[in-house]
């Protein structure tokens, strides 16, 4: 299936290490991340999953749930989990999908013929509230993600969800943002009493609205 980014993301049912989900109900009202990874019991995905349950509190707090997958059975997910603990520091604490059968690796178009016939590549789905594709990145196996990236990446997509900005160039929460060119100054005016800086009149910037988290 080819997903892009504004598309409906596709609910499924699975089994997961958390007990079987059906992932619009998982969900919920909130945001999820859905994150695949090559295969079981391989070293750059033993990092990453640490990496992500040493994040969770971050995920929490912005109301996103996370939830990865391999393609790999139950019992092999629940073996790794114990490698991915004593390794890396940290207990999943966040479901993994088993997707033996491929089903949702298939319905998101995880799996790369041109990269491999079998696994999956590191995808990322952000998901919205609103149950549509609000991200998506896909590395190759070799290359682990960065996690700080895509937490970087929602703060940006919650901030422009809410207000009429943009966010610029390796910004970072509380940095100044971009007022969207389809806002007008007389709308500005309304919509940013504070004022702003105008460096072209297409390059308008203001603080970051709800800074003060
Ligand atoms: C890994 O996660 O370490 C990995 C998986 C497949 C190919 C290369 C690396």
């Amino acid at each position: 299936m080819n997903i892009r980014l504004g598309d409906p993301a596709p609910d499924f049912t699975a089994q997961t290490t958390d007990g079987p989900i059906r992932f619009h109900e998982w969900m919920g009202d909130g945001w999820a991340v859905l994150f695949s990874h090559p295969k079981d019991f391989t070293p750059v995905c033993t990092t990453e999953l640490g990496e992500v349950a040493r994040l969770k509190s971050e995920f929490d707090r912005r109301n996103v749930k996370v939830i990865g997958l391999s393609v790999d059975p139950l019992e092999d997910h629940e073996a790794w989990a114990d490698d991915i603990r004593e390794t890396q520091g940290y207990a999943l604490n966040f479901p993994l999908i088993a997707d033996a059968d491929r089903a949702v690796s298939d319905l998101y178009g995880m799996i790369h013929p041109n990269a491999d016939n079998t696994l999956t590549v590191r995808s990322v789905f952000v998901i919205g509230p609103d149950k549509r594709v609000k991200l998506m990145i896909t590395y190759p196996a070799s290359t682990g993600r960065n996690f700080d990236e895509i937490l970087r990446v929602i703060d940006s997509l919650q901030l422009t969800a809410d207000f009429s900005v943009a966010t610029p160039v390796n910004w970072r929460y509380g940095e100044d943002v971009i007022i969207v060119p389809a806002v007008s100054d007389e709308e500005a005016k309304t919509r940013f009493p504070q004022g702003w800086n105008t460096l072209k009149p297409y390059l308008r910037m203001v603080r970051q609205p709800r800074a003060g988290r």
